[in-house]
């Protein structure tokens, strides 16, 4: 399949149907700059814009951006306080033209932590956009692979307990379905930016055979060209699933 876009390569090859991406590198962007760490993720909002674009553009179905992990809460207070109101800011400026597009968007994580403000307007987005055919965008938030799946243990033991299931019927797709990702596919490729070789915590279970792309660019940085380039890296990898040929 060739997908052509207006003044660049082409991209020859398969069109991955999940891209997720760790859009790291906002504080190093700042930092370079002599700002304040907030104005890198103020920055990288625009590049959350691109990414969504481009995705959009090749026919992406699924894209899921790790925006604060639960890690991230035991950061300064201050940064904790600018990254929720720009997550705010970024739900309610956003709602109408992601509706407009037709994006589903999801907030995945663990929202209890998160001030009711920013709460509301993670609520309304989601409620706004619900439905929406042309792509489902996943914002994480407040998530941890690691709770991730100890949230989805914990669920299958009250159902083993409440006598509703075997331990012997469990398997993966009932594990997956305990996940904040059921009923989504497992992405096919995931794009690091700032050059760091580390998933950080993120999709533990569902990145299994994702196919990695590290780039070296901050993620205020990060335009269209960069997520073609790593979907271009995408289509050079033979994918395996522990077979001896592609399959
Ligand atoms: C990514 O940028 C955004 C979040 C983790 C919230 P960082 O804030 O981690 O930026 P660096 O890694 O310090 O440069
Ligand atoms: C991962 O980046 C989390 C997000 C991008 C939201 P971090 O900057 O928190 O990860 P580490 O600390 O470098 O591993
Ligand atoms: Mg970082």
């Amino acid at each position: 399949m060739t997908t052509q876009r207006n003044g660049s390569l082409p991209l020859d090859g398969p069109i991955p149907h999940h891209v997720a991406i760790i859009m790291d590198g906002n504080g190093r962007w700042a930092c370079d700059r002599d700002l304040p760490r907030h104005e890198g993720h103020r920055e990288g909002m625009k590049a959350v814009r691109h990414a969504i674009e481009a995705a959009m553009e090749i026919g992406v179905e699924y894209l899921t951006l790790f925006a604060f992990s639960t890690e991230n809460w035991n950061r300064p207070e201050e940064e904790i306080l600018a990254l929720m109101g720009l997550l705010k800011l970024y739900a309610e400026s956003e709602r109408d033209e992601l509706k407009e597009k037709e994006i589903e968007v999801r907030i995945l994580g663990d929202l209890a932590p998160m001030d009711p403000d920013t709460r509301e307007a993670v609520e309304e987005i989601q409620e706004a956009t619900r439905g929406g055919t042309a792509m489902r965008l996943n914002l994480m938030v407040s998530y941890s692979g690691r709770e991730e799946l100890l949230g989805a243990v914990r669920t299958l033991a009250h159902r083993v307990r409440r006598g509703e299931l075997d331990p012997e019927q469990i398997d993966g797709t009932m594990l997956e379905g305990a996940l904040h990702t059921r009923g989504l596919p497992d992405p096919d490729l995931l794009i690091r930016t700032s050059g760091e070789f580390r998933i950080s915590n993120f999709m533990l279970w569902q990145l299994a055979y994702t196919e990695i792309h590290i780039s070296p660019v901050l993620w205020p940085d990060f335009t269209r060209s960069e997520f073609f380039d790593a979907v271009r890296d995408y289509q050079r990898r033979e994918r395996r699933f522990g077979r001896v040929t592609a399959g």
